[in-house]
C-alpha cells in the first residue's frame, strides 16, 4: 500500500518532464524568423490577390476588393448565401475563384491559401473579431 501511494507523485514528476520537453521554446532568433516568414506569406498572397492567380479570363482579386479590406475576413466563419452553409474564409475564396476568376479552386491547405488568407486578414489587422456577422 505505502509502495502504491509513493508511486504516485513519481508517477506524476515524470508526466511533468515529458510534458515539459513538449512545451514550446524559442529564442529572439526563432521569432525574427517566424516573422519573416509570415511577412513573405502575405506579400506571396499580396501578389496572388493583385493578379498572380493563374486564371482563364484576366480577372484579379484587387477588381472588385480594391486592398482586400471588402473581404470582411473577421467575420468568418458565417453563413454564406452563395455556399447555402457556415463557410470558413478559403471557401469563400475559393468561391470567388471559381465563379469570377473562373479558376480552379485551391487545397484549403495549399500554400497559395494560406498566402491569400495571410494577405486578406493582415490588411484587416486590428479590427475586431465578429464570427457571422453581415
Ligand atoms: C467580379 C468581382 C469579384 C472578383 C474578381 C472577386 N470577387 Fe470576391 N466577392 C465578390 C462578390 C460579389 C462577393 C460576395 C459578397 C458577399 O456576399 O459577401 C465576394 C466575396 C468575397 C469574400 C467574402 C467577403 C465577405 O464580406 O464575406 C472574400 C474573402 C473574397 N470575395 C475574396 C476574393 C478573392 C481572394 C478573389 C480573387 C481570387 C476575389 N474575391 C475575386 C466579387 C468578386
Amino acid at each position: 500500500m505505502k509502495h502504491r501511494l509513493l508511486a504516485i507523485p513519481l508517477l506524476l514528476a515524470g508526466l511533468n518532464l515529458s510534458l515539459s520537453a513538449l512545451a514550446d521554446e524559442f529564442n529572439a532568433d526563432d521569432l525574427k524568423r517566424w516573422q519573416a516568414g509570415f511577412m513573405s506569406t502575405v506579400k506571396s498572397g499580396e501578389k496572388l490577390f493583385h493578379g498572380g492567380i493563374n486564371n482563364p479570363n484576366t480577372m484579379s482579386c484587387d477588381q472588385c476588393h480594391p486592398n482586400a479590406a471588402n473581404t470582411h475576413p473577421e467575420t468568418y466563419p458565417k453563413f454564406q448565401q452563395q455556399l447555402g452553409k457556415v463557410a470558413v474564409l478559403g471557401e469563400m475564396i475559393n468561391w470567388c475563384i471559381r465563379n469570377p476568376l473562373k479558376g480552379k479552386p485551391l487545397a484549403l491547405d495549399s500554400d497559395d491559401m494560406a498566402a491569400l488568407q495571410a494577405y486578406i486578414t493582415w490588411e484587416r489587422r486590428g479590427v475586431a473579431l465578429a464570427p457571422g456577422k453581415h
